[in-house]
């Protein structure tokens, strides 16, 4: 099925921002999606209109009980001037399994598809082309029916908004360099039966104490270890964490706490690909303190859309701090940083079907 959309546009178009002055997720573009959710009517209205605010009441279940959810993705210029998204319909798929989970409304992955495309199609001139920069897409879903009783809502309303957006670490401006982390020993992010797997604004609002605690010790970002024994490693910040120990790349399974990011999917699947020994296994922060100590410790690093590859070069647990390759950007870091933007942006051939253009 092919969906369209009616499109008002923006009478008050803004200016573009300075590529190499971006940050991460603060200057919008000038159009939004917008689509309805009615019980018996399924999905309906789905339209582009200007960015702006909204009018939401104040009884909203968004407002009260945080029944909603997101999903973040980019688009990217390539030298040509095509703009591509990576893997589009793993995040239509993401979408339904976090719904499932906080009890929303399924959608069809191609009218998701759809609407990020046209979305972008719109706003075109706003995908930047400048290294580490790219367009960030938020699609989200608020359950917005004015009632107070903690109960799944009836209405909810679907929209997408653009941000460009440079590097998601400001360290990372120019060319790639390391990351402080902060390895949490005292609150968690996500417990068995949770919300973990699901990417729902819970989760980040729980996270935001030991961010705190991260940036008070220099820190970019806390790496999160498990609920039971706060002994495996989990995930880090917004992003899947990898660790190089010897000759094996090793990252947390898929066991419902940690978020199945698409780009450690990807990450999997160029490391098996390059014969690279790639294990999803749990991995004890006792066995990465000791691998740094005896130097087996080759690397780590962090992986997701905002993120993209961010190394890490320095891991701050219980008060000591453990160094990684000299604070410096690992080969197989670097490599898979190369290779992931160089499909993304279409440098490299995409054998994989993992890029689609937006017309
Ligand atoms: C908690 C968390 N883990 C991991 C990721 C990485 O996922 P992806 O690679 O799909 O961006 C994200 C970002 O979406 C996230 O928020």
């Amino acid at each position: 099925m092919s969906y369209t959309f009616p499109v008002t546009r923006n009478p008050n178009p803004k200016p573009k921002p300075d590529p190499n002055e971006l940050v991460f997720g603060k200057q919008f573009t000038d159009h939004m999606f917008v689509m309805d959710y009615d019980e018996g009517q399924g999905w309906h209205d789905g339209r582009i209109i200007p960015y702006g605010d909204i009018l939401i009441s104040p009884a909203s279940s968004v407002l009260h009980y945080a029944q909603m959810m997101f999903e973040g993705m980019k688009a990217y210029k390539s030298a040509s001037g095509d703009v591509l998204l990576f893997r589009p319909e793993m995040n239509a798929r993401r979408l339904n399994r976090t719904n499932e989970r906080i009890c929303m409304p399924q959608m069809d992955e191609e009218l998701f598809v759809s609407a990020v495309k046209a979305t972008v199609h719109e706003d075109k001139d706003w995908v930047p082309d400048a290294p580490f920069t790219s367009l960030y897409i938020r699609p989200f879903i608020i359950a917005d029916d004015p009632a107070l009783g903690v109960k799944s809502a009836h209405h909810f309303r679907f929209m997408i908004i653009l941000c460009p957006s440079g590097p998601y670490y400001a360290a990372n401006r120019g060319k790639l360099s390391t990351t402080r982390i902060f390895v949490e020993d005292e609150y968690i992010r996500a417990a068995h039966g949770g919300t973990g797997y699901a990417k729902v604004g819970g989760n980040y609002a729980g996270s935001l104490r030991a961010s705190q605690k991260a940036y008070a010790c220099d820190c970019n970002d806390v790496l999160w270890l498990d609920a039971h024994e706060h002994k495996y490693i989990e995930e880090v910040g917004s992003s899947n964490a990898f660790f190089v120990i010897g000759d094996e790349v090793i990252t947390a399974p898929l066991a419902g706490t940690i978020l199945p990011g698409i780009t450690r999917d990807s990450v999997l699947t160029l490391l098996r690909e390059w014969g690279v020994p790639a294990t999803e296994r749990k991995l004890s922060i006792d066995e990465v303190v000791a691998a740094a100590k005896e130097g087996a410790l080759k690397e780590a690093f962090a992986s997701g859309t905002a993120a993209v590859i961010s190394p890490m070069g320095t891991l701050r647990y219980l008060g000591e701090e453990y160094v990684i390759n000299n604070r410096e950007v690992g080969a197989l870091s670097q490599k898979i940083y190369d290779t992931i933007t160089g499909i993304q942006t279409g440098k490299l051939p995409d054998t994989r079907g993992w890029t689609q253009r937006v017309d």
